[in-house]
């Protein structure tokens, strides 16, 4: 069990990424994978546990119960890359049915250094596990990790927790596709997609009486503050979850509570905000089973298998690259 990271510092992407989405013309936008610094990463664990929120257990159940039947279907010897590690808890049941098969390397990809972190203390007592971390984007950390593999070697790329739906639909396509370019035929991808259920089931879990999602949304509001040295008043704005119909998800907004502007001076930005206007922050959307199938053979894979959970609308699919 040995345990290595790989790290990057990129302020001024974020910088730069905080212009370009508040300065767009209609609809402004900071983009989801900026919640998860430090804090954000902790709020989303304990968005986990709230019981409104059943989608990170739900992958949790499933990859416990089936890690056998899953790994039993994988071609070996297998190197495991995890694109956004988070916790690293769930992905454990994997790891150890293989350790008990092979050595196994695994390579977590995630752009939070916390959270790569947390990963890496929580699964290093695997047994015949090796962990070298990359704190890198996705694609670029999977680069990365296929450039290192043995010849003979197979890749199973874990893309857990529906973190696919934070994509609009064809970008989660696209982006399957661009995953699909790194790999060799008989390379698998275990892909968790949160299924369709109802508004109010949806509104529950992205508006929390607790007010945890709230504080997570918001966050990204006080990071910019934190980072950029920003002046958000953060009492002027409010969370909002909303569902949309026609792209069959839940959106996060940001909507300020009054006409206002607000100073970044590392984006060199001065933004102005109407009563009532809105920053959108995330989209998470759901899928039908049927729907994935097609998703993976539009970007070169065969859904091979699919285990959904019976508490909570959830799907695990095994895709495999041919
Ligand atoms: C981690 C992207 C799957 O979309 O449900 C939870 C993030 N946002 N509550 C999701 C999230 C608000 C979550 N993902």
């Amino acid at each position: 069990m040995l345990t290595h990271t790989i790290t990057a510092n990129p302020t001024y992407e974020f910088a730069a990424d905080v212009r370009a989405g508040l300065t767009k013309l209609g609809q402004k936008e900071l983009p989801s994978k900026y919640l998860y610094d430090e804090i954000g990463s902790a709020l989303f664990e304990v968005i986990s546990f709230l019981p409104q929120y059943g989608l990170t257990r739900a992958d949790e159940r499933l990859l416990r119960r089936h890690a056998h039947e899953i790994v039993e279907r994988l071609a070996t010897p297998v190197a495991v890359a995890e694109l956004g590690s988070g916790s690293g808890k769930k992905t454990r049941w994997i790891l150890e049915g293989l350790c008990r098969r092979q050595r196994t390397s695994y390579y977590p990809i995630e752009i939070s250094p916390s959270a790569l972190a947390m990963c890496e203390r929580e699964l290093s007592d695997i047994e015949s596990i090796s962990i070298l971390g990359f704190e890198r984007e996705y694609l670029d950390g999977l680069l990365e990790v296929a450039a290192q593999r043995h010849s003979g070697e197979h890749l199973l790329v874990l893309f857990l927790g529906s973190t696919i739906g934070n994509f609009d639909r064809p970008a989660g396509v696209k982006f399957l596709a661009e995953v699909r370019h790194i790999l060799q035929p008989g390379d698998s991808l275990l892909l968790g997609t949160d299924l369709e259920k109802s508004n109010a089931q949806l509104i529950d879990a992205y508006d929390d009486e607790l007010g945890v999602t709230a504080a997570f949304n918001l966050n990204l509001l006080a990071r910019i503050n934190r980072d950029l040295d920003a002046d958000f008043d953060l009492r002027q704005f409010e969370h909002m979850a909303r569902i949309n119909h026609q792209d069959r998800s839940v959106e996060m907004h940001l909507r300020s509570r009054c006409r206002q502007t607000v100073n970044i001076p590392a984006s060199e930005l001065l933004v102005e905000f109407l009563e009532g206007e809105t920053i959108w922050t995330e989209s998470s959307h759901k899928y039908s089973r049927q729907e994935v199938h097609e998703m993976a053979s539009r970007a070169g894979f065969c859904c091979e298998a699919q285990w959904i959970d019976q508490q909570w609308s959830f799907a695990e699919n095994l895709l495999i690259a041919y």
